[in-house]
């Protein structure tokens, strides 16, 4: 069973921040935070919902049966209300909300939040004209362009669900969204622009529309105005010519707190992919409420959330979240080694980044191609960096730590889920940080690593990552799936499984080992290819590892790794029976891979999730199964 392993856990090593970052911080201690948080739940989440604005206050902050939560029960909001009038009717008015880069230099365009709000308010109409109304569902499948999150605001404004495509999918993946939310108007661009190339997106759309009955128009934003493509004008119409005559302002909706606010699919590596909704009110407070203490916000913070609006970390810390707290966000366009591994720390010091929050493989590759990169460039604007998507391994930390913090940024390496909607476990500003573990459960969630009993397991023993008490921006259920949300709560009795492994320390810290359908079993032991990845990674010349599990005679399973050395390193049998003793110093001999092969590259999700189910179809000659979220 999932509970059966242990970890051999390395003296607790720690960085500490300066004490400045606490004592500035909005949190303050954690633990009297935690505490707090405790002691009175409701008390908690009701004071942070207090610092937005409501048309009508809730009843009750919570209404629980188990599984379904209902919280903030009876208020009315509209999040866009919080994310641009409240600003607009104060002093922020003139503050910029957004600089948009795209990927070239002489793109940029930057809205003030006087100018978000009216944007979001013609293009709100624009859509009402269209006969989109409260609960209607509307695709966006956009590249990153400041329109994308116009679309979203302009959606969430009118009461209808926005369901963000991400804009690398193709013609089946997208078909399969539209029809699975049964989508009324699809919004596009003509071309996204990837690595100096002109992609068309609109053909990708009218083929995934011709079995989509739903879908009444298209809306298409046309970029490249030298080629203006042709719109089929019965079922297509022009991004701005939509809005031309609309009024100037657009009453924003008056949402009930459980109101839909978005579908957000997430195919993750195994499985078809699940419509996960979040409600309006609950989304709100709790993107806020992370935004501001895990990314400890003020006011004159510039932030840079790297990932794509169209995965769950774009929605809540590349749109809402930000948005919510009035900061001034950059948006980019751009590839992480395009046209060449400097792209960011380019866009660090051009803009002054402050707050930086990006992926561990991004941190990866950077550390392949070397320090000379970030060297060549002035970071010392930055003040918090962040990390989500991946295990951030203990060498990955120290070099992102050490290069690109210069040993003076705290990093938050933050667990969540696009189920929890919000940040859950992590280290909260100014507390000691411990590589290679994310932290402990953020003041607002009560987060354990158990059995499959639900009994927390010893310090340095494997377990299921749980959440024991519902939490603000829970999903609500998945789209036409309530059984597969049910799923979720009966795993473990009582508790939110969120499907990782993880270990606790003797001090609280989780360490997340990966998904619990990562695991390999070898010869009775339970080993998570995580974990080996992370021994092979940890010697100097691998830059990246996957590994999969293959059936055995003998063993039931052996491991086989798939590695990519560093630059300059050359593979070898040498290097190979290096890897092997390296792997077998830091596991131990069961864990030791029976194959090794040395490749240039590794499948992965679009969102940066090795797809290890699609090494392991190739290696045993299977039929790899959906590979919608194989990036090229
Ligand atoms: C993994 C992304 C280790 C985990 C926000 C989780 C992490 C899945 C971390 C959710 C982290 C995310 N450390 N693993 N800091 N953050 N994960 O839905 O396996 O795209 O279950 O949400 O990513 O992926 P999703």
């Amino acid at each position: 069973m999932a509970e059966d392993f242990n970890v051999k856990l390395e003296e607790a090593k720690y960085y500490t921040p300066e004490a400045s970052f606490k004592e500035h911080s909005w949190i303050g201690d954690y633990n009297r935070a935690y505490r707090e948080f405790l002691a009175d739940p409701d008390g908690f989440w009701g004071s942070v919902a207090g610092e937005l604005e409501w048309y009508q206050p809730w009843d009750r902050v919570k209404e629980w049966e188990f599984p379904y939560a209902k919280w903030f029960v009876n208020a009315k909001l509209n999040i866009t209300h919080n994310c641009l009038d409240r600003h607009v009717h104060n002093q922020r008015r003139n503050k910029v909300a957004i600089m948009w880069r795209g990927e070239t230099e002489e793109e940029e365009r930057i809205f003030t939040y006087r100018q978000l709000f009216q944007a979001v308010c013609r293009f709100a109409n624009g859509l009402k004209r269209l006969g989109v109304g409260k609960g209607d569902r509307v695709c966006i499948y956009m590249p990153v362009v400041p329109e994308q999150i116009i679309a979203m605001l302009a959606c969430a404004r009118i009461g209808a669900i926005h369901s963000v495509v991400f804009g690398g999918f193709g013609v089946s993946a997208l078909n399969q969204r539209i029809t699975g939310i049964e989508a009324k108007v699809v919004v596009t661009a003509d071309v996204t622009y990837r690595r100096g190339k002109a992609i068309p997106l609109k053909n990708i759309v009218e083929e995934a529309v011709v079995n989509a009955p739903s879908v009444e128009r298209i809306v298409i934003l046309r970029r490249d105005a030298d080629k203006p493509v042709e719109l089929h004008p019965e079922m297509e119409v022009d991004y701005y010519d939509l809005m031309k005559g609309v009024e100037r302002e657009c009453p924003a909706e008056a949402m009930d707190a459980e109101d839909p606010l978005f579908i957000l699919y997430t195919s993750g590596t195994t499985g078809s992919p699940k419509g996960i909704v979040h409600a309006c009110g609950g989304y709100m407070v709790g993107t806020y409420y992370t935004t501001k203490h895990v990314f400890d916000i003020k006011d004159n913070d510039i932030y840079w959330c790297t990932a794509d609006p169209g995965w769950i970390t774009g929605h809540s810390y590349g749109v809402y979240g930000p948005l919510l707290n009035g900061a001034t966000c950059l948006i980019a366009e751009a590839t992480p080694d395009y046209p060449d591994p400097g792209t960011y720390w380019n866009l660090i010091e051009e803009y002054g980044v402050t707050v930086f929050y990006t992926a561990p493989t991004a941190i990866r590759m950077f550390m392949r191609v070397g320090e000379e990169w970030p060297n060549r460039y002035n970071l010392s604007s930055l003040r918090i960096l962040g990390s989500v998507g991946e295990p951030l391994n203990p060498e990955a930390f120290e070099w992102f730590y050490r290069i690109i913090g210069e040993d003076r940024c705290p990093i938050v390496d933050t667990w969540w889920q696009t189920e929890t909607g919000m940040h859950m476990v992590t280290t909260m500003i100014g507390e000691p940080m411990r590589p290679g573990f994310a932290g402990k459960p953020i003041p607002g969630v009560v987060a354990d690593v158990v059995d499959m009993a639900g009994n927390p397991v010893a310090p340095g023993t494997g377990g299921l990552l749980v959440i024991r008490e519902p939490w603000p921006s829970m999903m609500r259920t998945i789209w036409n799936d309530d059984d597969r949300y049910r799923k979720y709560w009966h795993t473990v009795p009582g508790c939110y499984t969120a499907a990782d492994l993880a270990v606790k320390g003797e001090d609280g810290y989780i360490m997340v080992i990966g998904r619990s359908d990562d695991l390999i079993v070898v010869a009775g032991h339970n080993i998570g290819t995580a974990e080996v990845e992370s021994a092979l990674v940890s010697h100097d010349a691998v830059a990246e590892a996957a590994v999969i599990g293959k059936p055995d005679a003998l063993k039931g399973n052996s491991i086989k790794a798939f590695v990519i050395l560093k630059n300059g390193r050359e593979p070898g049998e040498k290097l190979r029976n290096d890897l092997v003793y390296h792997v077998r110093m830091t596991l131990g001999p069961i864990a030791i891979p029976s194959e090794i092969e040395f490749v240039e590259s590794l499948p992965k999700t679009r969102s940066g999730k090795i797809m290890r189910r699609v090494l392991k179809a190739q290696e045993l000659g299977m039929d790899p199964g959906d590979i919608s979220t194989l990036e090229e």
